[in-house]
């Protein structure tokens, strides 16, 4: 059967690193309450010339080397973001340019922090269609510069940075590497959970994030735990066959409410949300790179994906390593 299959992933930080104490001197917070409530001690914050098309490509070459690759070798770029360098071109294009590469197909996809989850979930249809042989998906944000600083409900929850992904189709055993289902979904309803208050098509402005941190709280637990259990049915695995669960960012409590109603035990979930804060798109890209390199995700392993974001959306992906 025809798979999409990882060849290597890669990330990238902004260089500054702002610690709780350090922004608890800008802002009216405290190290204490953002560690008990989210988890995270550290973000990294983008400086001037730093920016999502930056990262994306930082990652992406990363992601490129780690494969052995070059962009000569690639015919899709797949890029998600909910804070483009401009509201067009799309950031992907740019980020091919970076790259050197020319003429096959890129393109932005938005679903805020579940958006490498539906980036992913499109290039591994386009692959297994047969319209592209190796993608580069990226998840890739500055959240920075839309956050209202002077709101200490949101600023303190966000870092920006990059993760990618390379895939390759390959024709593997039932058993053999690579994405072994996927399931996405949206409810618009919710919108107003959180949103940013601008766009070109309202106000003309960019505008500021928001968001009611206690719904979303509880919509992501029952969502992430649903989609999960989706996922693992049709892939027909237990929670048990799991090896690891790279989950979206968001917030430590979220992270240990979903393992839990799934009776998964937190050891197999990789926890980056300390050190990077929430990085909306890239946060799950950039979690998989972090705990492949470091040796805990192995080739053979089964690794869950998952994440839930402003819309709502929301989405998991099963794939073997
Ligand atoms: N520093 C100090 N005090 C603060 C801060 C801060 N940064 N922010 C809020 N407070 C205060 C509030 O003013 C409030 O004070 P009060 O009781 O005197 O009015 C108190 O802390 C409690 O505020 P709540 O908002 O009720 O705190 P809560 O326990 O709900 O935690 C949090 C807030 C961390 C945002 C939580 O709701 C949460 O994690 N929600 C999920 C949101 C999320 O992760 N979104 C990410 C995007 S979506 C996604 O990725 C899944």
């Amino acid at each position: 059967m025809i798979r999409s299959v990882l060849l290597g992933t890669g990330s990238a930080l902004p260089k500054a690193c702002v610690s709780n104490e350090e922004l608890a001197t800008r802002v009216d917070t405290s190290d204490e309450w953002i560690r008990e409530r989210t988890g995270i001690t550290q973000r990294y914050i983008a400086a001037e010339g730093e920016t999502t098309g930056s990262l994306g490509a930082a990652a992406a070459q990363a992601a490129l080397d780690d494969a052995g690759l070059t962009i000569e070798d690639i015919d899709l770029i797949v890029l998600a973001t909910a804070t483009p360098d401009n509201t067009f071109p799309a950031t992907a294009t740019q980020v091919q340019m970076r790259l050197g590469g020319k003429g096959f197909p890129a393109f932005d996809v938005g679903a805020v922090c579940s958006g490498f989850l539906y980036a992913l979930t499109t290039a591994d249809a386009m692959l297994r269609s047969g319209m592209a042989k190796r993608a580069i998906v990226i998840g890739a944000e500055t959240f920075s510069r839309i956050l209202d600083w002077e709101d200490r409900t949101t600023c303190v929850l966000f870092g920006d940075g990059a993760g990618a992904f390379v895939i390759e189709a390959q024709d593997v055993a039932e058993d053999g590497a690579g994405i072994i289902a996927s399931r996405l979904h949206a409810d618009g309803e919710h919108g107003e959970m959180l949103y940013v208050d601008g766009g070109p098509s309202t106000t003309g402005e960019v505008g500021k994030l928001r968001m009611k941190g206690r719904e979303v709280f509880r919509h992501a637990v029952a969502n992430l735990s649903s989609v999960l259990k989706e996922v693992l049915e049709e892939a027909g695995q237990a929670p048990g066959d799991v090896d690891w669960v790279v989950p979206h960012q968001a917030n430590l409590r979220i992270l240990d409410a979903t393992a839990r109603k799934l009776g998964l035990p937190m050891e197999k979930v990789v926890v980056t949300v300390d050190q990077h804060a929430n990085t909306s798109a890239a946060s799950v890209p950039l979690a998989y790179d972090v705990a492949r390199k470091d040796g805990r995700i192995k080739k053979g392993d089964l690794v869950m994906l998952e994440a839930m974001g402003g819309g709502f959306t929301w989405g998991a992906s099963l794939l073997r390593a």
